[in-house]
């Protein structure tokens, strides 16, 4: 009991159930794209939604795939030429090929058969018994039993003894008659095809699609005289535009996605998707402006001169904004780049890396550069981080950017790398190889060599040199003037004899000195000295 009660609640579930699916598509018991069939299945559920076919068979007098071509002669009214000979006419289409319609011998004969209503002939399927040959036999139509002003359908020009006979032009009619002119009609059976509303082609197995959704297209070829419908196109509308779409398939499809087709009546592609750079139903807009790739997901870069990437690929027409590269544009520059498409490297920055759109050195210079980007050196005179050391007193102007050295030497009364120290005291000149005259405090301007006070007693001149000498006095200066006076008296009066003396020995073996004179040079730097004053006739009595 209870089984059996669940058993018949869960089929009614199922039958709901597949109600509503179908539903979806279109109601029970129809099919077609507008639903404009009705299932002729032996099983109603058999029915496929959008075909029609039927795997359970056909009912009634329903044939073919999906059951829309009806046999319209079976059981119907008939009537034929009767005498001697006849048989009845009913025989061609009671079903049973054994039994056969036969008109009056002898003569020629006629046979009819109405039907319930006008019908639109498909086919008609005539057999004539083995006996006879159905050669120059005649099928007309017409709307009245008169068999003068029923119109042609078809003259058989075979000589078998049975045909698949289509009119030469579909025609239209309640009746439907056989002709022989040679002699009686045999018909053994005789069945007329007509096809479902909406349906044509061999075994009525195709739908029409007219522009004109109200329209019977040809039952045979399946033109239609109002046009194609939407989205299809061909002699018989059946060919789906093929990447168009729209009537007469005059519409280009857009971007769908790997150049898919789109909707042939709609052109959306399918499941909305469209190429990469490309949106919309149909894909025939371009990305927003700003935007680019597949469903215009991505964002376009930092394209330079504010210009917009290109909706496909995202690329940028002019390249890429000061600070950016990239195909796209969406990299930074690295560290030691900058600029449009980071095309060109910092300058001297201090730890080498820059903005990324000015090139300005964040960080500083590296010593001895200056200028926003680094790339210009310290003014002349100046050196070091930021510029900010003053050169020394360098023979030349300008020293060693980075560590501040004189390359070109110092100038006259300086000495050390950077020329910063004054000739140690004592000294002056260049290279502070020269020694101050007898000034007084033994202290000589450096540069010149010029006494800064004044003279020792018993010298004169700027220099506070002898008339013949200009030794410097390393000793304290004593407080005795006389001893300083007697003391300098005999110097003179000394150095004015050497002098002469050396005069006129130098005079007398002037050739040999320059020689001599290199050799000693080589020798002792001492020796030089003395050597020098030699020649200029400066010699020092007390070296
Ligand atoms: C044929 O037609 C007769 C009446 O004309 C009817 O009684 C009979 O049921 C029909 N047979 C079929 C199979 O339709
Ligand atoms: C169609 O009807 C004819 C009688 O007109 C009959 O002989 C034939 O068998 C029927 N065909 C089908 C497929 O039912
Ligand atoms: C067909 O007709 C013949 C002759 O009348 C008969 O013997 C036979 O049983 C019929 N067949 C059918 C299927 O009715
Ligand atoms: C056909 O003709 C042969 C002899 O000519 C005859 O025996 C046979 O019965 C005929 N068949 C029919 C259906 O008339
Ligand atoms: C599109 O085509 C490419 C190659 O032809 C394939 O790799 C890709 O998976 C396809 N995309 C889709 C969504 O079918
Ligand atoms: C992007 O597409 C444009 C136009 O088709 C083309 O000119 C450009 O070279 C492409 N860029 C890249 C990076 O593929
Ligand atoms: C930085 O980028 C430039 C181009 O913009 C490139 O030539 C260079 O090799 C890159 N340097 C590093 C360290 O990646
Ligand atoms: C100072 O730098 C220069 C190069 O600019 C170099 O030739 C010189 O040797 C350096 N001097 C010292 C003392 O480091
Ligand atoms: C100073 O010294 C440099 C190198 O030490 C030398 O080239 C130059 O000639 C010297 N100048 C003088 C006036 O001695
Ligand atoms: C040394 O002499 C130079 C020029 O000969 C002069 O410019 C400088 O001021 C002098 N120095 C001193 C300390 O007098």
């Amino acid at each position: 009991m209870s089984v059996n009660i669940h058993r018949t609640l869960l089929c009614l579930f199922g039958v709901v159930m597949f109600s509503l699916i179908t539903e979806s598509a279109c109601p029970f018991g129809t099919f077609g794209t507008m639903c404009q069939f009705r299932c002729h299945c032996k099983e109603p559920l058999d029915c496929d939604k959008n075909t029609g076919n039927c795997e359970s068979g056909c009912t009634g007098q329903w044939s073919g795939r999906n059951c829309q071509q009806e046999n319209v002669s079976f059981n119907a009214s008939t009537s034929h030429k009767v005498g001697t000979g006849s048989t009845k006419s009913w025989y061609g289409v009671d079903g049973n090929i054994s039994t056969c319609a036969i008109t009056t011998a002898g003569v020629n004969g006629w046979w009819m058969v109405k039907f319930d209503k006008p019908h639109t002939i498909h086919t008609i399927y005539l057999n004539a018994g083995t006996n006879t040959s159905l050669f120059d036999w005649q099928i007309k139509v017409g709307d009245d039993g008169n068999l003068f002003t029923m119109v042609i359908c078809s003259e058989i020009e075979s000589h078998g003894s049975s045909a698949s006979v289509f009119c030469d032009r579909p025609q239209r009619g309640q009746y439907l008659s056989v002709l022989n002119r040679h002699g009686p009609v045999v018909i053994c059976d005789l069945s007329v095809y007509i096809c479902s509303k909406y349906s044509f082609g061999p075994g009525c197995e195709r739908q029409c699609s007219c522009k004109e959704p109200n329209e019977q297209c040809d039952i045979q070829t399946g033109a239609c005289s109002s046009g194609c419908q939407t989205g299809r196109q061909g002699v018989d509308c059946q060919i789906e535009c093929l990447g168009s779409y729209g009537p007469g398939c005059s519409y280009s499809c857009g971007h769908c996605l790997n150049g898919t087709s789109c909707d042939s009546m709609s052109g959306f592609c399918p499941m909305n998707k469209c190429d990469p750079g490309w949106e919309g139903r149909t894909c025939h807009r371009e990305c927003k402006v700003g935007f680019y790739g597949y469903k215009c997901y991505n964002r376009c870069g930092h394209c330079s001169d504010n210009l917009m990437c290109h909706h496909v690929n995202g690329s940028c027409p002019n390249g890429c904004q000061a600070g950016w590269n990239g195909k796209t544009c969406m990299e930074k520059c690295n560290t030691t780049h900058f600029g449009k498409d980071c095309l060109q490297p910092c300058g001297n920055c201090f730890d080498g890396s820059c903005d990324k759109e000015t090139g300005e050195c964040t960080s500083g210079c590296k010593p001895g550069l200056q200028g926003d980007r680094c790339d210009t050196e310290c003014s002349p005179g100046r050196w070091g981080l930021r510029c900010g050391e003053l050169c020394g007193h360098c023979r030349k102007k300008g020293c060693g950017l980075v560590n501040g050295s004189c390359n070109s030497g110092c100038a006259s009364g300086w000495t050390g790398v950077k020329c910063l120290e004054e000739c140690p005291r004592g000294l002056f000149g260049m290279n502070c190889t020269e020694m101050c005259g007898k000034c007084k405090g033994a202290v000589c301007n450096a540069t010149d060599g010029r006494c800064l006070h004044g003279c020792m007693d018993g010298f004169t001149g700027e220099n506070c040199t002898p008339l013949i000498s200009a030794a410097p006095v390393f000793e304290e200066e004593t407080t005795n003037t006389l001893q300083v006076f007697l003391g300098v008296s005999v110097t003179v009066v000394i150095s004015v004899m050497v002098c002469l003396i050396f005069c006129l020995v130098s005079n007398w073996r002037r050739e040999d000195i320059s020689k001599y004179d290199r050799q000693l040079v080589v020798d002792d730097k001492d020796i030089r000295l003395e050597e020098t004053r030699h020649l200029n006739c400066n010699g020092d009595l007390r070296s």
